[in-house]
């Protein structure tokens, strides 16, 4: 809900009282977005729905309301339609008042969180020594983006990496490299994340087939654990080369993170077995220790269980993040913790968040929000791989949405006969390729498998970045033509007439809806949509109503709109962390 249906609907139920008595206090007032635009903006159904426990007609209701309801600093006179709707249409100088006001103000009229929280966003989490994926991507892509729209509403947001760091994988890479290539293990950068990659794959091959193989790496593990001098600096070579790597990643994309990986974790783990043990909670099942869950059952229909310490005495993935759980709660003092995960993960996220509440660790003014995302497939529907049938390297990929950017451009570039620089011609494919690949992902409901299609993320038309940031530049160019200033526009200068300058003005006017429903539901869909409204509404002014040609005090006002738009715009794509351009 916006600002101006927060005051209507306050109004509303002002007369709802005063027509019918106290009794009616705490009413909704059911006032909606008009369903057709013909009749005003917002309608009022409540009258319907007290008919019966009035024991009056609709109409006669909605008469009574109408009679002491007063909206006419912000609408025209309500009008009683059908069977008795309450029809509200805004007022032009009410808009202008809006849009004169939100002029001067750089959060464009949204208000910022009453409440800020500390908030975390446990995103993009890849694992050390694999390579990152397009999961990955989209965890990347998708928890920037909620970070960014918190921190805009004034929440205090901690951006983590929850990296996989630690674990039995670690112990069987050492090993084998210790066999192949023990300079990996001592020198830094000896090998570069594909090699490291593929060494992995080997390491996993051998430990799946040679029990003394497996002996070994299992001893790699307790000598980590036990902190064992060659065995952590080999660790820690490992960290930082695939750090590195994950660091390019961060940097095409524009994304800070604090790493706090798995590793972190460690030591505080034996506690969270201890005092699931205290609670009750634990129980022994074949050497394991473990939690019964409720609402899951494995095949036969008996209960599962969550195991946290398994019978050598390793620890799972859940028992990090239970650890992890805590600390957030008591030394981060966090609020709100959101994970950015696949769907896949869904049960897991479910599961500990189950015990966690039944040890009583979750206090009541803290919520654990899982954030989870569908598949990226190809264009044959499957899931994405490259054509030698291995899972798609992010840099890879990234780097041929820019070179594709990059190609495109040329060619609209030799249409309209216009030179320029390499470097500008560079700036702009990075720009627009990058922007289109996060854009296609933030696009999607998150919750949906989306397919990947260069073809589609980097055309002009459509609900894709390009097609804004055109927009964008389009209003530019209008600056650039007049020579105007945006800034040394003047105040309280619009003036709004024709439909679709309307149309513009109370689309421009609902940002603050937009965010603060994101902001709630985690969909940065939503703000997507709205951008995409927003720029086909700026379209059809731009179409039916001459700018830089127009009388004033017309111009001005025109020009105060583009300018509105073009700020609008760059707030919001700012907030999906898509950066603007000026010429394209
Ligand atoms: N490393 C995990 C993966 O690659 C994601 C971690 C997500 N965060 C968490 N706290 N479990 O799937």
């Amino acid at each position: 809900m916006n600002a101006t249906q927060e005051k209507l609907k306050a109004h509303v139920e002002q007369a709802l009282i005063a027509a019918f008595g106290a009794d009616l206090a705490g009413v909704d007032p059911i006032l909606v977005p008009a369903s057709n635009p013909k009749f005003g903006d917002y309608q009022v159904n409540v009258a319907l729905s007290l008919s019966k426990k009035l024991g009056k007609q609709p109409r006669a209701i909605a008469g009574a309301i109408v009679e002491k309801l007063d909206v006419s600093e912000i609408c025209e006179p309500p009008e009683i339609a059908g069977p008795g709707f309450i029809n509200l249409k805004l007022k032009t100088a009410y808009l202008e008042a809006q849009l004169n006001a939100i002029q001067a103000d750089p959060r464009l009229g949204v208000p910022a969180a009453k409440t800020p929280k500390r908030e975390i966003v446990d995103f993009s989490s890849p694992n050390i020594a694999k390579e990152m994926h397009v999961g990955h991507l989209r965890s990347t892509i998708i928890g920037d983006s909620i970070a960014r729209i918190l921190e805009f509403q004034g929440h205090d947001v901690l951006r983590l990496n929850h990296v996989g760091d630690w674990g039995t994988q670690f112990g069987m890479l050492i090993a084998y490299l210790r066999e192949v290539y023990p300079d990996a293990l001592t020198t830094a950068n000896a090998l570069d994340i594909g090699d490291l990659v593929s060494f992995y794959r080997k390491a996993k091959l051998w430990f799946d087939t040679d029990e003394a193989f497996q002996e070994t790496a299992r001893q790699e593990v307790v000598r980590l654990q036990a902190g064992a001098e060659d065995t952590l600096h080999a660790w820690k070579l490992l960290c930082e080369q695939s750090r590195q790597e994950f660091q390019i990643i961060y940097d095409l994309l524009d994304i800070k993170l604090i790493e706090r990986g798995e590793s972190f974790y460690n030591p505080l783990l034996p506690g969270v077995v201890e005092d699931l043990e205290k609670s009750g909670l634990l129980v022994e099942n074949q050497g394991a220790k473990c939690v019964f869950l409720e609402g899951f059952t494995n095949r036969e229909g008996e209960p599962l269980p969550l195991i946290v310490q398994k019978s050598d005495g390793g620890y799972n993935y859940a028992t990090t993040d239970l650890a992890s759980l805590r600390y957030r709660i008591q030394q981060d003092e966090a609020k709100r913790i959101i994970y950015v995960t696949d769907a896949g993960q869904g049960n897991h996220f479910a599961q500990f968040f189950q015990v966690a509440r039944k040890a009583g660790w979750i206090p009541d003014d803290v919520e654990l929000v899982h954030v989870p995302f569908g598949l990226v497939l190809g264009e044959d529907g499957k899931r994405i791989k490259t054509r030698f049938g291995d899972s798609v390297r992010l840099r890879d990929l990234l780097d041929e949405a820019v070179s594709r950017a990059h190609a495109d451009l040329k060619t609209r570039l030799q249409k309209e006969e216009r030179q320029e620089t390499e470097e500008f011609i560079n700036e702009v494919a990075r720009v627009v390729g990058i922007s289109a690949v996060k854009y296609a992902d933030l696009s999607q409901n998150r919750t949906s498998n989306y397919i990947f299609s260069y073809d589609k993320m980097l055309d002009l038309k459509g609900n894709t970045a390009p097609y804004m940031l055109y927009v964008y530049a389009r209003i530019y160019g209008i600056s650039r033509k007049g020579n105007i200033n945006f800034k040394e526009l003047g105040n309280n200068a619009v003036l709004l007439q024709h439909e679709t300058e309307l149309a513009l003005a109370k689309y421009l006017l609902q940002l603050d809806e937009v965010i603060s429903s994101v902001e709630q539901d985690l969909l940065p869909n939503r703000l997507c949509e709205y951008l995409f409204e927003l720029s086909q509404k700026f379209n059809q002014f731009y179409d039916r109503c001459p700018i830089l040609q127009a009388e004033e005090p017309q111009r001005t006002s025109r020009l105060v709109l583009c300018d509105l738009t073009a700020r609008t715009l760059k707030l919001g794509l700012s907030l999906l962390g898509i950066q603007v351009l000026e010429r394209m």
